[in-house]
């Protein structure tokens, strides 16, 4: 089976989390797109969305839905979004389609995060999928010193603007052994607006999507 089938699937266990009346977070890439073509099926259900990314509320819109900011709706009640890489404590990279900064405000404004992957994305030590970090502009050679100190290696992505007007390092070969030291240490350097670690917010439910079927691992 190939990996979008396993995407598939696992977005498909991710409806039976959204409950009548709920407010409801929609992240951002290929597996949430999945979701995103299966949320017609319980549209009865949904009371409001709210969306992770521009990119995301094009395709809501497109399947007629109506998208709301997260100051109108106030909590979000489930929000269900994708990762790069998840571990066994459910603590996450995101970011690789550069939308960070907004799913990790969802994530932190949602009273359960459910993350939707394939099995490829199971890893015993987060880390080798390169970190997205979202900087300022002004900040970015600044950063960038700062992140050779800690013998990350940071690589531009050069051309991309984030929905929030600003740029993304991807940093290879930075050991994630404590995911939650990382998330705090990388936080503090100025100029930093959000490191793609999700551990001090992790996950509550992680669905793999495998060629058996869909596998649930809760906190
Ligand atoms: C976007 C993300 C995505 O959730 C992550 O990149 C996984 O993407 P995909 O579902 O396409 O594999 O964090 O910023």
């Amino acid at each position: 089976m190939d990996p979008s089938a396993r995407k598939r699937k696992a977005a498909e266990a991710s409806l039976e989390f959204i409950q009548p009346g709920m407010i409801v977070g929609v992240g951002t890439g290929s597996t949430v797109n999945f979701l995103i073509e299966l949320l017609s099926a319980v549209r009865e259900r949904i009371d409001r969305l709210v969306s992770s990314s521009a990119e995301t509320s094009v395709l809501l819109k497109k399947h007629g839905f109506e998208v709301s900011t997260l100051n109108e709706v106030g909590d979000v009640d489930v929000y269900i979004d994708g990762a790069d890489e998840a571990n066994k404590h459910l603590q996450l990279v995101k970011g690789g389609g550069g939308a960070l900064t907004r799913e990790k405000v969802l994530a932190g404004a949602a009273r359960r995060f459910v993350c939707i992957i394939d099995e490829s994305k199971l890893v015993g030590m987060l880390g080798a999928f390169p970190l997205p970090i979202e900087v300022l502009p002004m900040a970015q050679e600044f950063v960038t010193r700062k992140l050779l100190k800690l013998r990350g290696h940071p690589v531009w992505r050069e051309g991309v603007v984030t929905d929030n007007g600003n740029h993304i390092l991807d940093v290879r070969d930075l050991m994630i052994s404590n995911p939650m030291e990382m998330e705090s240490r990388l936080n503090q350097i100025p100029g930093v607006l959000t490191v793609g670690i999700f551990a001090q917010r992790p996950a509550d439910v992680l669905l793999i999507g495998g060629d058996t079927g869909v596998r649930e691992m809760r906190i």
